[in-house]
């Protein structure tokens, strides 16, 4: 093959042998001065970089949002006006299995778009529910502790989930979601994904809206049970891998509804729930679902590694027109993702193709390690501290947001006192009919199997206060259920607990 490529080495020099390692002799020892075999250990030991601390597991792709509504009255993004295009970036995960967890695990979906607008990469990192499991990002290590593997087994351990959420009724309507059908999508395309937060709408009259955003799935709900789920996992890890690659690949294109509920800003002070508060969901008939757009997936990545591994997405990334809110949880994560890509992926993570905004990009930032744009980004060698007489960037008071009325001493407010956890999920429960019903109570039979009794009673009371029938039902599915190989892995906390 007369147009075969020369292999070279990192520094571009012909390598004479891709196949024998130089040594002194046929049969060795092998020389320090072979280079090449060293460079190439060497890259292999460099070929792994550390998981995400959470959702580590996931599945992306590239397309399109549409926007066929009209909410220019609201907001002033680019990316939001009628007629718009916008490239982006989705990347599905769960959220406690690490990078070779099978894929068809009872978890909450992660659901991360990366918006590359004409403003700079708007990122919506949010889940396939609408809620959390906690309010406070105090809570949130503690929570994803009892997600993780316990410290000494090494297994994950249903005891500390079950004793978490039981010593936290700001869970139940996150629990409520996870233990039923939408615990459990078929793949991807078949789940809807929500900003979860509320967010904030301004526009350019320098009036600001509460916003809530929602991605209904245009194929439709589909869920696996836990029997079907152990099949899958029997016959593939990867189903949703298979799914959304193998579907985009065969032209079939995946499709969601973007919508968006809007509260005046006034209306925070009047709600009877906090509407910035995580647990809740605004209902839709106070706040009805206003149809903005389409989002499409359409394009795979041509490299896994390159493209969705090395994906980062944040919620500070936002665009003029959208802002954040009173959320505390939110406050904490606007912090957190950069700070993780910064330890993840190195200082410079804006700078790797799949996160580089495609309009252009102007700071004062410099020099470190994977510094690869060549000193800083200002288009002028001497522009390199601000301010500056030399006509370097500027700041564009037009993207600052309205100001917030805020008030409060400084304390540390006990967000349980007064708030109302049971409600909402009740809300839920009575949506489910009888076979839903049915199965919400023997997924959470199953998945409190083995843990100690003082645990699981003090969860089912915070069912009983939800709902008699939620309690009840729980209780007759665990009497039923007892002595059953567990349909799903359970494990004990500890080995005393196994032993006993
Ligand atoms: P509505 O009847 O107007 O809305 C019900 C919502 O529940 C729909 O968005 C529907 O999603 C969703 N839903 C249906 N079945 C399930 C399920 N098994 N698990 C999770 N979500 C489901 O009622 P409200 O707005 O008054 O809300 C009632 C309850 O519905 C809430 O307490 C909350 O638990 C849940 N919910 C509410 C949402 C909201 O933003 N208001 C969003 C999602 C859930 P779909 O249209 O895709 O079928
Ligand atoms: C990933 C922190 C709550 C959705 C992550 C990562 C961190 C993190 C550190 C890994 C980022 C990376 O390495 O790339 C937190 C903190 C939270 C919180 C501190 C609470 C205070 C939430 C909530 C949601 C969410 C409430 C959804 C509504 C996601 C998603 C990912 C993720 C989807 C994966 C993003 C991707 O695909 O790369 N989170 N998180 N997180 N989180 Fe959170």
């Amino acid at each position: 093959m007369t147009d075969r490529k020369t292999l070279t080495t990192t520094a571009g020099s012909p390598v004479p042998n891709n196949q024998d390692t130089w040594t002194a002799g046929p049969r060795g020892p092998a020389l320090l001065q072979d280079y090449q075999l060293i460079e190439k250990l060497a890259h292999q030991n460099r070929e792994r970089i550390p998981e995400r601390v959470v959702h580590a597991k996931g599945w992306g792709a590239f397309g399109t949002l549409t926007i066929t509504g009209d909410i220019s009255r609201y907001t002033k993004a680019k990316a939001l006006q009628p007629g718009a295009q916008t490239p982006m970036l989705a990347r599905f995960s769960t959220v406690a299995g690490e990078m070779g967890a099978a894929d068809a695990e009872r978890d909450v979906r992660g659901f991360a778009l990366k918006f590359y607008t004409e403003d700079g990469n708007w990122d919506l990192v949010g889940n396939n529910t609408p809620v959390f499991f906690v309010r406070d990002a105090y809570k949130f290590p503690d929570f994803i502790h009892t997600q993780k593997r316990h410290p000494k087994t090494n297994m994950r351990s249903p005891t500390a989930m079950w004793d978490f959420w039981s010593l936290s009724p700001e869970s139940l309507h996150q629990v409520t979601i996870l233990m039923s059908d939408r615990g459990l999508p078929v793949a991807p395309a078949f789940m809807n994904g929500y900003g979860s937060h509320t967010f904030s709408l301004w526009n350019d009259a320098g009036e600001r809206y509460w916003v809530k955003f929602h991605f209904k799935t245009q194929q439709g709900h589909k869920h696996f049970t836990n029997e079907e789920a152990d099949q899958v996992i029997a016959r593939t890890r990867e189903s949703y891998q298979e799914a959304l690659f193998g579907g985009i690949e065969k032209g079939e294109f995946p499709r969601w509804t973007l919508q968006v509920q809007i509260m005046p800003e006034a209306d925070a002070e009047t709600t009877p729930y906090n509407p910035f508060d995580l647990t809740k969901v605004w209902p839709h008939a106070d706040y009805p679902p206003i149809d903005v757009g389409v989002m499409e997936l359409n394009r795979n990545a041509e490299n896994y590694f390159a493209e969705i591994e090395n994906a980062a997405f944040s919620p500070s990334n936002i665009v003029p027109g959208i802002g954040f809110s009173p959320d505390k949880m939110l406050q904490a994560r606007v912090f957190s993702y950069a700070d993780a890509h910064r330890h993840r992926l190195g200082t410079h993570y804006e700078t790797i193709p799949v996160n580089q905004p495609r309009c252009p990009v102007h700071h004062y930032h410099r020099d470190g390690q994977m510094n690869v744009y060549g000193g800083i980004k200002t288009g002028n060698p001497d522009a390199y501290y601000e301010p500056n007489s030399v006509n370097g960037p500027f700041e564009d008071k037009s993207a600052q947001e309205p100001p917030l009325r805020i008030s409060g001493d400084a304390a540390r407010y006990d967000h349980r006192e007064g708030n109302d956890d049971f409600s909402q999920p009740r809300a839920l429960f009575n949506l489910f009919d009888d076979g839903q019903k049915a199965r919400l109570f023997a997924n959470i039979a199953a998945a409190m199997g083995g843990i100690p009794e003082e645990i699981a009673e003090r969860q089912i009371a915070l069912f009983d206060k939800v709902h008699p029938d939620y309690g009840a039902g729980v209780r007759k599915a665990r009497a039923e259920f007892a002595g059953r190989e567990p349909a799903i892995s359970v494990t004990p906390a500890t080995p005393q607990q196994a032993a006993e």
